[in-house]
């Protein structure tokens, strides 16, 4: 049966000066699936889910919730209504505790007054049992290894109770096992009946996840298929907006010279160990695929 659309954003366009990041965007999520947002860097994915939770404000289009017309004004009211963002870019309280981090700005209160302390640690072992999350509610969070610090914004919007969760670009600091376990949380959240839209480069893992997914290209939509009709190539296709018959052409143009030099280069909260690489003039794309491996194909493809 084909479940009833619990999401749907119409015509969305929004500019910042000299870019139309969105030019009439839409969106449908259906209630319990996962909905996969797919597209080159740049094209708008992220642009769109800020619209949606109200950290900017569209230019033009419409948002229907659960079959309301919503407009959210901050990321508070979105929260507050049923929809919650795990944001691409962490923005945590590092030198505050996980659990602190979970409740900021929605203290339990004793006498509306006095923060309710073992009645937040309560709550956040309930939740942090619920998904199967093991890291110490009392830890500060800049103690913790990046993936957890991801863990614990993902348990922080599950906590919302949404109804819609977005996933921008979740997996990119979690290691294989805190991937199986991400996905395990989506498909418990999916069969509870949420909405989840899942913004992701790694096209495995979007064919494996994903109900429906939707491709954008330059601030537009492109389209919206099943999953199930999909492969990796006509993925591609949509996404650059050509054939590809050849994924990986052989190189044809001549190295020049080296401007910037990186040896050992190794990083405290991330996974980056012993990176060396060398940078040529004019191939400044080349620089993100050394910190994660599975980008490398994409960063190729895109590039063809
Ligand atoms: N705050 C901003 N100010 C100006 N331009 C922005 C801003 N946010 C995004 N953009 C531009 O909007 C376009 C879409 O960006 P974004 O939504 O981040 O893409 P994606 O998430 O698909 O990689 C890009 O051209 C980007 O440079
Ligand atoms: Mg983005």
């Amino acid at each position: 049966m084909q479940q009833s659309a619990l999401l749907e954003m119409k015509g969305i366009s929004k500019s910042f000066p000299g870019v139309k990041a969105l030019d009439k965007v839409n969106l449908t999520v259906r209630r319990g699936t996962v909905h996969a947002l797919m597209g080159e860097n740049g094209a708008g994915k992220s642009t769109l889910m800020k619209c949606l939770f109200g950290i900017y404000h569209r230019d033009e289009g419409t948002v229907i919730l659960d079959g309301k017309e919503v407009e959210f004004h901050n990321s508070k009211d979105a929260l507050e209504n049923g929809v919650a963002m795990v944001h691409q870019e962490l923005n945590q309280a590092l030198t505050r505790s996980v659990q602190d981090n979970l409740w900021l700005g929605r203290y339990p209160k004793i006498a509306k007054i006095m923060v309710d302390e073992a009645g937040m640690a309560k709550k956040t072992r309930e939740i942090f049992d619920t998904l199967g999350v093991t890291v110490n509610p009392k830890a500060i969070m800049s103690s913790l290894p990046v993936s957890q610090r991801q863990m614990v914004e993902i348990a922080k919007a599950v906590s919302y109770d949404s109804k819609i969760i977005v996933f921008d670009e979740p997996t990119s600091s979690l290691t294989e096992t805190e991937v199986e376990h991400l996905f395990r949380i989506i498909n418990m959240l999916r069969d509870k009946g949420c909405g989840i839209i899942y913004i992701s480069h790694k096209m495995e893992e979007i064919l494996r996840i994903s109900d429906d997914v939707a491709i954008m290209r330059d601030g537009q939509w492109v389209a919206t298929k099943p999953a199930s009709e999909l492969d990796m190539d006509e993925i591609i296709r949509l996404m650059v907006g050509r054939e590809l018959t050849n994924r990986f052409p052989e190189k044809t143009n001549t190295p020049q010279e080296v401007i910037l030099d990186v040896k050992n280069l190794s990083g405290k909260y991330t996974r980056l160990k012993d990176a060396t690489f060398q940078l040529r003039k004019a191939r400044f794309w080349a620089l993100r695929v050394w910190t994660v491996r599975e980008e490398l194909k994409y960063w190729k493809i895109c590039l063809v």
